[in-house]
Order: structure tokens, then C-alpha cells, then sequence
């Protein structure tokens, strides 16, 4: 679906049941990129409002990154079976076969349909569309979308200018039929890509992302904010209407940006890019998980989600926050901590 012309929907949703998120343990500090860079911990923050990023060692890779957080959205209360599971990922472990399988095995859930999808940064949204397809469809009764990233490892490890800025991660949600008038219910998902500036984040393999980070950083902040006003408007809301803009943490000035263009206030802006860097697929649920956790995201809450990335890629959707039992509400704790 193009971000143009977004089709009508009935009266049936995709409606979020379950949540998790799984962060490595190891933290990495702007101190600790000093000892190794040429940079200071003023000029990250500064130019990327990161403070440090979680890192995944050679130990834990996607697939268990990916594994923790659908673990943990499974516990959700999820009232049909679950037939299919979408991972989106920028850093598969392998080239072949794809580690949805894998996870989907690790979970107990052979036999789903489940596959691997990669649309950089802005994976998360194109699963959260591709999974509302399988369920109005009939595909699958419940799907459950992952975004799992390690891209770390993706940056040139002498780049001043790429390393401080990505992270590790995984986050993963449920997905189930339901109405658009029920708390949880996913709204149009407004989605693009334009391949002619493929060339501006190109990573032939991991260790040597090349971005062009200024040009990268406009295109991001203007179709960030195109498509979370296409998306807005084909849920009928009015911008005013936003309890929560939870954008894709990319650069906290392009999500200022972003929030200034939507004319949405700082107070409604759900931010933590400052704790784990860029996590690209992994950005959005991990966001969606720490701001349930700390009570940033409550029940009913209005809440537009835009993400972009390497493609170039874009998308938005809207959500209305749901009702979680409190047993399945994720901890700080049991999000930060994980290992
Ligand atoms: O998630 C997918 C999409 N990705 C994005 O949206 C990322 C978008 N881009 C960005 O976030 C920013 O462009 C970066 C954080 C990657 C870079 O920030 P910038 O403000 O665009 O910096 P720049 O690359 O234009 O560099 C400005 C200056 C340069 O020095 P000169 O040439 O002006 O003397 C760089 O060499 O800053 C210098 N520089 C640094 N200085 C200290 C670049 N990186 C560093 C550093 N420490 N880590």
C-alpha cells in the first residue's frame, strides 16, 4: 500500500493482545566510546540525545534476542492460536534459512507460516501491516510480529560518525482479530519506500554501513512526518487527537522535528533513544514496552507511530492503547535487565 490512497476498512481490527521487549545486558556508554573514538560524550548527546546502547555479545544473537521478547508477548492474553509469526529484521544471523522458523520452533509454535521480512528500520510497520493482511485474510487467527535487530555490528567499528548511534534489541507484539471500536485496535498502516536513495544507508555486510547521514536525517524527518499524517487521517483522527507520538528513535532532533511538524508537544512524545541508541526493527515495540512499563502508555491512549529507515523505507500506523493485565504488563526491570 502506497502512503496515497489508503483503502477503507469495516469494522474489524488487528488488535494488540501481547507485548515484551528483551535488551542485552552489556551497556555501552558515550564514556566508553571515548576510550575508542575520536569523540565526547557532549557531542553524542548533543547531535543524537544518546547516552549509552545496549550490546549484544557474540553469544546472544537475533534469534534470541527475538526468542525473550515474543516470549514474553505470548503471555498476553491471546484468545485464538497463533499461526503465524513475522520477524522483522535488518541482521539476520544467516543468509539462509530465515530465523523466523527457528524462533517459531524455540516458541512452541511449529508448523505456523513464518518468515523473515526486511525493510530496515521501518520493519516493525511493515510487519504490524503485513500481519493485519494475514488476519483479514484468514490466514492466521493471531500473529505475532517481532522486530529484532543487533546493528551494532553493522558499522564500520572505526566510524565516529555510525557507532555511537545503533543499538541492540528485540521487541515483539500479538496481533489477533478484533473490532476498530475495542482498546488495542491497530488503525490503517500508511507505508512506503522509495529505492532510488537506496544508497544513502547501504551496509554490503556487517561492518561496513556507510550512511549519509545528513541527507539520511532530512528524508527521515520528512517522510516520518508525511506518513504519521497519512496514517492519522485514514483513522479519522485529528493530530490534536494524539495522546502519545511514539516515534522510530532514530536521532532524538529528528523526532523534536517530527513532533514540531505534527505540531504534537513534547509532554505526548514517548522518547528512550537516550537508554538504547537506534535498534532499528526493534526501535518501536521496545519504546511501546518501556513507556507501558513506567506508565508513559495508558489504557486508551491515542497513539501514532512513524518510523523510516535503509530502503528508504517509511510508515506509520495508529493504535489505541490496550487493556494488559497487570501480570503481563513487561517490568523495567524485566526490559532492561534481560539477558
Ligand atoms: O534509523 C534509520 C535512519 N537513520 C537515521 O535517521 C540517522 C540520521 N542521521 C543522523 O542521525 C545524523 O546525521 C548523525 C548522528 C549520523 C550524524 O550527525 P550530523 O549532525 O548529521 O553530523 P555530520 O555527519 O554532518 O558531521 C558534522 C561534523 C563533522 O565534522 P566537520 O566536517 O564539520 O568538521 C563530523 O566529522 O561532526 C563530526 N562528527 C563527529 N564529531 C565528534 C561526526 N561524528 C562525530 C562524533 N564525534 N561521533
Amino acid at each position: 500500500m502506497s502512503t496515497q490512497g489508503i483503502p477503507g476498512r469495516g469494522e474489524w481490527a488487528a488488535v494488540l493482545c501481547g507485548l515484551g521487549a528483551a535488551l542485552p545486558a552489556t551497556v555501552v556508554s558515550n564514556a566508553d566510546l571515548t576510550a575508542r573514538l575520536d569523540t565526547t560524550d557532549e557531542w553524542i548527546r548533543s547531535r543524537t540525545g544518546i547516552a549509552q546502547r545496549r550490546i549484544a555479545g557474540t553469544d546472544l544473537t537475533t534469534e534470541d534476542l527475538a526468542v525473550r521478547a515474543a516470549t514474553k508477548a505470548l503471555t498476553g492474553p491471546v484468545s485464538v492460536p497463533v499461526q503465524a509469526v513475522v520477524l522483522a529484521t535488518t541482521t539476520p544471523d544467516r543468509c539462509c534459512p530465515a530465523t523466523a522458523p527457528a524462533v517459531a520452533a524455540r516458541l512452541g509454535l511449529t508448523g505456523a507460516l513464518a518468515f523473515d521480512l526486511a525493510a530496515g528500520c521501518t520493519g516493525f510497520l511493515y510487519a504490524l501491516a503485513t500481519a493485519a493482511g494475514l488476519i483479514a485474510a484468514s490466514t492466521a487467527e493471531a500473529v505475532l510480529v517481532i522486530g529484532a535487530d543487533r546493528l551494532a555490528a553493522l558499522p564500520d567499528p572505526g566510524d565516529r560518525t555510525t557507532v555511537p548511534v545503533f543499538g541492540d534489541g528485540a521487541g515483539a507484539v500479538v496481533l489477533q482479530r478484533g473490532t476498530a471500536a475495542e482498546r488495542g485496535a491497530l488503525g490503517p498502516v500508511a507505508v512506503g519506500s522509495d529505492g532510488t536513495q537506496a544508497d544513502l544507508i547501504r551496509a554490503p555486510r556487517p561492518g561496513a554501513l556507510r550512511m549519509e547521514g545528513a541527507e539520511v536525517f532530512r528524508h527521515a524527518a520528512d517522510r516520518m512526518s508525511a506518513a504519521a499524517r497519512n496514517a492519522a487521517a485514514a483513522a479519522g483522527w485529528a493530530l490534536s487527537d494524539v495522546d502519545r507520538l511514539a516515534p522510530h528513535q532514530a536521532n532524538a532532533r529528528i523526532t523534536g522535528f517530527v513532533a514540531r511538524q505534527l505540531g504534537i508537544p513534547d509532554s505526548r512524545q514517548l522518547h528512550n533513544i537516550e537508554h538504547v541508541g537506534n535498534t532499528g526493527a526493534a526501535s518501536l515495540p521496545v519504546l511501546l514496552a518501556q513507556a507501558a512499563a513506567d506508565g508513559r502508555l495508558t489504557p486508551g491512549h491515542r497513539v501514532l507511530l512513524t518510523a523510516f529507515g535503509a530502503g528508504l523505507t517509511w510508515g506509520a500506523t495508529t493504535l489505541t492503547w490496550p487493556d494488559l493485565p497487570p501480570s503481563h504488563q513487561p517490568t523495567e526491570g524485566s526490559v532492561a535487565d534481560d539477558r
